[in-house]
């Protein structure tokens, strides 16, 4: 089969369409004949050399794929040679096809293309696990996003809303008018106007309940100062930087909390209760529509480095798909 290799980590050109051996399903794995897979911010750093899969996985990108199933490993149950299925993985979805444990695969939605499948996993799994079970985001509370317009961010608006949350995002001004229609009740110019001042004032100076971070140590502060009392802040990237600066005491005066989470490297049984999670609470709301997909277009999967270079430019919004 073929997969993208990086056989020396830099730029874009780094990815290298290339042949490598078939996989073989483990012991509760399954082999799946890759639809689509999908960009994510992590694929960049691995590109680079700064994230490398963890161990057992994959050596090839790609968080996530969708496509049909083509061999069961032994003890497999509850799937068949042909089903439909969009999986989360731990690397190898840039690959024609990849062994994926068992319970990291899901159907895909009634309704959603089996290509546009593969822009759910890693979102859904994400969100999910960070902003309902862990940060527990309930009924007419505010949820601000950071990075509304990114492949999270766009699920993040959608699910906070399904749930009955006000959001507010963070993001460019070019993006706002499509947040909005996802769903962003306040959409903030990061770049131009103060997070912190504006979520105060639309929400009558209380704060958010929930925060999903992508900024790390560069937001730290003022993410604390956005928080309102009982808050939850969620910290899942650091694209600004680790090291930041934490006032206690203002965390400690709001009864604050802050949670820092990676999925990539949890173990198997944490993701597939994940996975689960997500099959159970948000698979119904795809199907009924209220959340959807957001591709923002697609690319072959043997020119990667094309949608590598647009993701780098930030001009997307949602998630880039790899074709076969
Ligand atoms: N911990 C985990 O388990 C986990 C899992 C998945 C993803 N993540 C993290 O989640 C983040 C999003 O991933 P993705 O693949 O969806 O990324 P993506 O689509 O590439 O989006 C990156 C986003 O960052 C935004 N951004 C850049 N500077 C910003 C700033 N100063 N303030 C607010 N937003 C800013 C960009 O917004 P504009 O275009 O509007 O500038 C863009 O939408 C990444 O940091 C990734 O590492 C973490």
């Amino acid at each position: 089969m073929h997969a993208i290799t990086i056989p020396k980590p830099g730029g874009p050109e780094a990815l290298v369409w290339s042949e490598v051996p078939d996989p073989e399903p483990g012991p509760g794995e399954v082999v799946v004949e890759v639809s689509a897979s999908a960009v994510n911010r992590a694929d960049l750093l691995q590109r680079q050399g700064h994230y490398p899969p963890p161990p057992g996985a994959p050596a090839y990108p790609g968080l996530e794929c969708s496509g049909v199933v083509a061999a069961l490993g032994r003890g497999v149950t509850g799937w068949q040679v042909g089903d439909e299925v969009c999986a989360l993985l731990a690397g190898g979805g840039y690959a024609e096809r990849v062994a994926v444990p068992a319970g990291q695969l899901l159907p895909v939605p009634a309704g959603v293309d089996v290509v546009d499948a593969a822009a759910l996993p890693e979102v859904a799994c994400t969100v999910w696990s960070n902003v309902v079970r862990l940060a527990r985001l309930a009924e007419g509370e505010t949820l601000l996003v950071h990075g509304g317009g990114s492949g999270i961010g766009t699920f993040a608006i959608q699910l906070g809303v399904a749930l009955g949350a006000t959001v507010v995002v963070t993001a460019r001004a070019g993006k706002h008018e499509r947040l909005r229609e996802l769903g962003a009740t306040h959409t903030i110019d990061y770049r131009e106007q103060d997070f912190v001042e504006e979520v105060r004032r639309v929400t009558d100076g209380r704060g958010a309940d929930v925060i999903l971070d992508i900024m790390g140590a560069a937001y730290l502060p003022r993410n604390v100062a956005a928080l309102a009392t009982g808050g939850r802040l969620v910290v899942i990237g650091m694209q600004g930087g680790r090291k930041g600066e934490l006032d206690l005491g203002m965390l400690l005066a709001k009864r604050g909390t802050i949670h820092a989470t990676a999925l990539r490297s949890r173990p198997l049984d944490e993701k597939a209760e994940i996975v689960r999670g997500v099959r159970e609470q948000v698979w119904p709301l795809v199907e009924s529509g209220a959340v959807r997909p957001v591709v923002h277009g697609r690319a072959k999967l043997a020119d990667a480095a094309d949608a590598h270079r647009l993701i780098e430019t930030s001009d997307h919004l949602g998630k880039v798909l790899l074709v076969r």
